[in-house]
């Protein structure tokens, strides 16, 4: 056999590996508390489930639209108009089996041999993934851990060529939790008025998860890019709906149909059961929401001072998602000997930062969707553990 070339270019999601060797290890008999995972530990919420089942002995068992059930793109529409407060044409609105899907849409779109695309850095892998799976040279666009994990605008712009096709941004970040300051984003968005063929693909997927009182500030609230930017969001993280698969785009008038053709020729469309529980998720109680938003926020007190207090380790502050990413280059050790070494010797799994990029050498990722007893515990654990070997 003999596949084709780019599938050898093709990278992965380090989480999923860590996750399958912690089961390994749990499976032997040995406790380990896992940091590593990147979805909501709460379940979905009880009404969202119970739309679903209706819908599944109501009879919609067969294919849906493409681009997903009318309703539920309305019901998107409403929602991003409620938040944002920018009126929104439904049939741009694209139904997917999960934010990933939309992202991968992106790079298909604009990705060829030649073309530049920018992405974070540390950053969601399949980014950088996707990219040179399309052909695309990836650009990185640095992160600073000085500013909370933020790019600089002028940093951004003096990157883009005549070649640059596509720049993906993503606030509230992972794996970083940072959250870039709106007069960065002010900054980045007035000097792309230079760059008018450079299309922008947003990652929202954390947008209801910031704290401090911070407001999500998102890139669809600058009119002077709307025609050119893709916006990504979805239910998984919001509604704690990882494994339904939705997720839904927000495509610019002139891209749509060709959006539509990419789910037709990939998945024909999301599963109907959970595109009815989508709307309900919508426009049901946000009360499980608000929950899980304060239950974050008083894990996210807990694991940066204990992670401040580990010798070797310092975090700062995060301000949005559910993870924290300490540097961890006084302890002497890789990222990827840490992640390792805790997880083998100490029972807990976390993420090396270079799963994010080759600018997350010297960080760990630690996703706090966990309960504070086995954070505490945690932490506890790695203290003795540096102890011993730092
Ligand atoms: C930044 C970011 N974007 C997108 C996704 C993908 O979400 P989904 O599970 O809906 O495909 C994730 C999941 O971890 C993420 O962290």
């Amino acid at each position: 056999m003999q596949p084709a070339a780019r599938m050898s270019r093709l990278g992965t999601e380090s989480a999923f590996e860590v996750l399958a060797r912690a089961n390994a290890i749990a499976a032997t008999g040995n406790s380990v508390i896992n940091l590593g995972i990147g979805q909501p530990d709460f379940q979905t919420p009880a009404n969202v489930v119970e739309a679903a089942r209706k819908a599944l002995a109501d009879g919609h068992h067969g294919y849906t639209p493409s681009n997903g059930i009318p309703e539920l793109r309305e019901a998107v529409a409403a929602d991003i108009e409620n938040r944002i407060g920018t009126p929104i044409d439904p049939d741009c609105v694209v139904i997917v089996p999960g934010g990933k899907v939309t992202m991968a849409m992106a790079m298909m779109m604009f990705g060829e041999p030649g073309a530049e695309i920018m992405y974070p850095d540390p950053g969601f892998p399949i980014y950088e993934s996707m990219i040179r799976y399309s052909g695309a040279t990836p650009v990185p666009i640095r992160l600073y851990e000085e500013s909370g994990f933020s790019f600089s605008a002028q940093e951004v712009l003096a990157s883009i060529t005549s070649n640059t096709r596509l720049i993906i941004l993503n606030s509230p970040a992972n794996p970083t939790g940072g959250v870039v300051a709106k007069s960065e984003i002010d900054a980045l968005v007035a000097g792309l008025d230079a760059h008018p063929n450079v299309a922008i693909m947003s990652d929202e997927i954390y947008s209801r998860m910031t704290y401090d009182g911070l407001e999500h500030v998102s890139l669809l609230s600058y009119p002077s890019i709307r025609d050119r930017l893709i916006l990504l969001d979805g239910w998984s993280k919001t509604y704690a709906m990882t494994g339904w698969r939705m997720g839904w785009g927000l495509w610019p008038a002139s891209l749509v149909d060709d959006a539509v053709r990419l789910c037709i020729n990939i998945h024909s469309c999301v599963n109907a059961p959970s595109q009815f529980a989508g709307i309900e998720a919508l426009q049901g109680p946000q009360d499980a929401v608000v929950a899980m938003v304060k239950a974050f926020d008083e894990r996210r007190e807990i694991v940066t001072a204990e992670l401040n207090n580990i010798p070797g380790m310092s975090c700062v502050r995060p301000r949005g998602a559910f993870y924290a990413f300490p540097n961890i280059r006084e302890t002497g050790f890789s990222a990827k000997t840490l992640q390792d070494r805790l997880l083998e010797e100490a029972g807990v799994a976390t993420i090396a930062g270079t799963s994010f990029g080759q600018q997350g050498e010297g960080y760990l990722r630690f996703s706090y969707a966990n309960s504070v007893e086995n954070i505490r515990e945690a932490m506890g654990r790695i203290r003795e553990w540096m102890a011993a070997n730092v």
